[in-house]
């Protein structure tokens, strides 16, 4: 059949209108008339009859295999327009209107953290992403989104893999680039003997790993592979959270710095190790609140090994079971809350009744982010600003920034 694309869904796909409902198809674009084979509500095989303006060469070799990237297709513009057009659709959903600010996009090899598969082969190894929806794993040499320094750990990955996994269980592989080098976390692992562990003690060294878990277990500590968060040095436990770039999180801090402005007491909720906290700190006191306390001690031995900070309190809390209370906010000048894609309704409630001056709230949901700025609104709260920031170019994953205030 024969279809016309007439937007894209949410995971990146074309969507058209088909003679029982939509219709998707896979690396498709808007505009597009596109045929193929309908089976169920997805085109198969989709052959394209007349091509968007908007398409480009994907610039990575192995796009049509892997499932990595989703959007290399689609020109800059195209995306960063859709993105937007993301966020601003949820929030009109929720009858909220406010000024977007212009999107903030990471360059290409850029991301400093990956998780990728590996499986052992008949001759060695394989290392790569899955492609879409399948087992099938594609190695990505030549990617265009991983940074230089996470392809040039690849064989130190591969030799991982050959201990780790067999040719029918693959083995999971974490890296994040640290300043002592890279941090890796295994799992899915075979488990190890104290020879093997051995070995991996000594693989690490050779190819300069900071740090080294195997199944939840850290095997080899070569360095506390540290990242910096304005003028603090962090070592995050192994496989904690932390901004998919260096532009993407200094996007978002000089975001959420603007929106708090000259705030002194500034409480930071789904702190993580300290991504705002930490920088926030040379100007204001901070108070972190983190549901995971390996990220909080990491913080705060951060916080007291740096000089010339304002005073960092931490505090462990689940915020969804606990979220604070309005009473705890007194004397708060600002909030910055940056939750998991769940979003954070029963916080945002408390924080509605708390009447904190300012609040900057980032989010990795737009869905939940408008839900939640909705309860902030009601409350007497303006959606001052959003600032869309993509730190997952090629793919459609959404993030942004947000200032509100009463
Ligand atoms: C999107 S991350 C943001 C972390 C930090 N703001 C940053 O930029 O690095 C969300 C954080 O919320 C934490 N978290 C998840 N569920 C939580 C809960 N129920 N209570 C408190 N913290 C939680 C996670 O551990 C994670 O650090």
């Amino acid at each position: 059949m024969i279809v016309t694309i007439d937007r894209l869904g949410h995971l990146g796909d074309g969507v058209g209108q088909g003679p029982d409902g939509p219709v998707f198809a896979t690396g498709m674009l808007p505009g597009e008339v596109v045929e193929g084979e309908l089976q169920g509500d997805r085109l198969q095989n989709p052959r394209i009859l007349t091509p968007s303006a908007t398409r480009v060469k994907p610039p990575c070799a192995h796009a049509r295999a892997c499932g990595g990237c989703l959007l290399q297709h689609a020109s800059d513009a195209f995306v960063a327009d859709w993105k937007m057009g993301v966020v601003k659709s949820a929030l009109d959903l929720q009858g909220i209107s406010t000024l977007y600010r212009p999107i903030l996009t990471s360059p290409p090899r850029s991301r400093r953290r990956a998780t990728l598969a590996g499986r052992r082969t008949k001759g060695g190894v394989l290392l790569g992403f899955h492609a879409r929806a399948s087992d099938t794993l594609v190695p990505v040499p030549a990617c265009q989104l991983l940074h230089p320094d996470l392809l040039a750990a690849f064989p130190a990955l591969e030799a991982l893999v050959k201990i780790a996994a067999t040719r029918t269980a693959e083995a999971s592989l974490t890296i994040t680039r640290s300043l002592a080098g890279p941090d890796v976390v295994v799992k899915d692992a075979k488990p190890v003997d104290a020879a093997t562990q051995l070995d991996l003690a000594r693989l690490s060294e050779a190819h300069g790993l900071a740090r080294l878990t195997w199944n939840g277990e850290t095997v080899a500590l070569r360095a506390q592979p540290m990242q910096r968060m304005g003028t603090a040095l962090v070592a995050p436990p192994p496989g904690a959270f932390l901004q998919a770039t260096e532009q993407g999180e200094q996007a978002l801090l000089q975001a959420v710095a603007l929106a708090i402005g000259p705030a002194r007491r500034v409480t930071d909720l789904f702190s993580g190790c300290g991504t705002f906290s930490l920088p926030l700190a040379t100007r204001a006191d901070v108070h972190a609140v983190e549901g995971d306390a390996a990220m909080t001690a990491a913080l705060d031995k951060a916080a007291r090994a740096t000089p010339g900070l304002h005073r960092v309190t931490v505090e462990t809390r689940d915020l969804f079971r606990r979220p604070l209370l309005p009473d705890e906010f007194k004397g708060t000048d600002a909030v910055v809350i940056d939750p998991p894609r769940a979003g954070a309704e029963a916080q945002t409630q408390a924080l509605a009744e708390a009447r904190v001056p300012v609040i900057a709230m980032v989010s990795c949901n737009p869905v939940t982010f408008a839900r939640d700025a909705k309860v902030l609104v009601n409350a007497g709260y303006s959606l001052d600003w959003v600032q869309v920031v993509d730190q997952f170019r090629w793919s459609s994953h959404v993030e942004l920034a947000a200032r509100f205030s009463r």
